[in-house]
């Protein structure tokens, strides 16, 4: 089988490695891929948000399954483009990804089908908001409805924060359309723990739970990112609340899209805060997260493969899929200066040495190949994983593969 993973960031990565084991893969392409993903798979210089360029190499190449990392193409809707033209997928349609692509179209689906979430209101303008804005008590959340890379959220202790972040998107339309629409989110209190599943209109299948880490600075500080580290197992969720979390957010979820006739295909990813009352959906997304995936798949015993291809033909129903005990622990390097603006080019050295210690792998996020050198070319640079016995043994091997890696900034 001929498969093309479409991204080139740290979980892209992660998903090609962890192809490139099983025994159906024949030859893996990506596109665009980075210096790490190359060697697993062959890289096409095609950006991942070109659907059409998608599209033709997909044909071009002769591809069996096109695995779909990103947000933005799916939203675009490759996913559907490339069914039409007769080609295997995994990942939701547009109409499936609007639950990533639209945070207000996602919360009224919630409160259409009692799937447990924060109270909201949605606003459109300006005055309305601030009208709306005091009938909640700080701190405030405030989301933009369409995707803004991570930059829509803003949690405000103070009001005249999140005034600025109302006004940012309602009059200054920092995020353009994406900031049409507003929510105003009822701030929630617990721990986080992003719950990932399989799913294909019937069948769901949970991944193992993990927990991310957005802030940048060490000690969970700092503005937030794309997601600085991850672990997995979650240990404040017991057997139980998993079985809730499958119960009560994401076999409901896969459920409602159905209803609404949308045969739900890829990944649900559900961001959940596990309250006093329950675990609440504070986000879905329609893909896998990065760096969530990057501590997950090191666990993953099936083949990967195989799973992507059953979601991919609507067989996914009764699939096992088998998971090492051990732990997963994964921490991002990132270019000094991320998530502002950040300096690219520099040489990556260590990176032999660290991926020879027992446990880890090295993914890349944001690499480039210049000169036969591998060079930071992103935000985030690296993402480096290691399994342990339990966490503190995986986070020990982790942080020792870091300490021998070093790149400037
Ligand atoms: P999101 O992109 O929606 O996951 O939001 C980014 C981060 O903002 C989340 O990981 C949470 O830490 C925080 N957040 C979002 N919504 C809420 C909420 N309703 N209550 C508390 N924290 C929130
Ligand atoms: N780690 C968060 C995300 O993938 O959206």
């Amino acid at each position: 089988m001929r498969v093309l993973v479409v991204g080139g960031g740290g979980r892209e990565h992660a998903l090609a490695w962890k192809l490139a084991q099983g025994p159906f893969v024949d030859e893996l392409l990506a596109a665009p891929g980075n210096a790490g993903i190359e060697e697993v798979a062959r890289g096409v210089p095609v950006r991942a948000e070109n659907v059409a360029a998608i599209v033709d190499l997909a044909e071009r190449e002769r591809v069996d399954l096109t695995v779909v990392g990103p947000e933005p193409p799916l939203v675009a809707g490759l996913v559907d483009a490339l069914e039409e033209r007769g080609h295997r997928a995994f990942g939701p349609t547009a109409a499936g990804a609007r639950i990533e692509g639209s945070k207000v179209w996602a919360k009224e689906l919630c409160l259409r089908h009692g799937i447990p979430t924060g109270r909201a209101e949605i606003v459109d303008d300006i005055t309305r908001a601030l009208m709306l804005l005091d009938a909640f008590d700080p701190p405030y959340v405030i989301k933009a409805d369409g995707l803004a890379a991570g930059k829509g959220v803003v949690v405000a202790e103070r009001r005249e924060e999140a005034v600025q972040a109302l006004e940012a998107a309602l009059v200054d339309r920092a995020f353009g359309a994406a900031g049409d629409r507003v929510l105003i989110e009822e701030h929630l209190e617990g721990r986080e723990v992003s719950a990932l599943a399989l799913a294909n209109g019937k069948a769901v299948i949970p991944l193992v739970l993990a927990q991310d880490f957005k802030r940048v600075g060490d000690g969970d500080a700092g503005p937030n990112t794309g997601g600085m580290g991850a672990y997995s197992p979650v240990p404040f969720v017991d057997a139980e609340l998993e079985a809730r979390i499958g119960a009560e957010i994401l076999q409901p979820t896969v459920r409602a899209l159905a209803a609404e006739g949308i045969e739900y295909r890829g990944v649900l990813y559900a961001g959940l805060m596990l309250t006093d009352e329950g675990p609440r959906v504070l986000e879905f997304n329609a893909r896998f997260g990065d760096p969530e995936t990057q501590a997950i798949l090191p666990r993953l015993r099936s083949d990967l493969a195989e799973a992507v291809l059953a979601v991919a033909e609507g067989r996914l129903a009764g699939m096992p899929l088998e998971w090492s005990p051990e732990a997963c622990v994964t921490v991002v390097l990132a270019s000094d200066g991320y998530p502002g603006s950040y300096g690219t080019g520099f040489e990556i050295r260590g990176l032999e040495r660290a991926t020879k210690l027992p446990g880890v792998t090295v993914f890349h996020a944001g690499t480039a190949r210049r000169d036969g050198k591998v060079v930071t070319a992103g935000g985030r640079v690296l993402a480096v994983s290691a399994v342990g016995r339990d966490l503190a043994a995986a986070r020990e091997r982790a942080y020792e593969a870091c300490a021998i890696i070093d790149f400037e900034g």
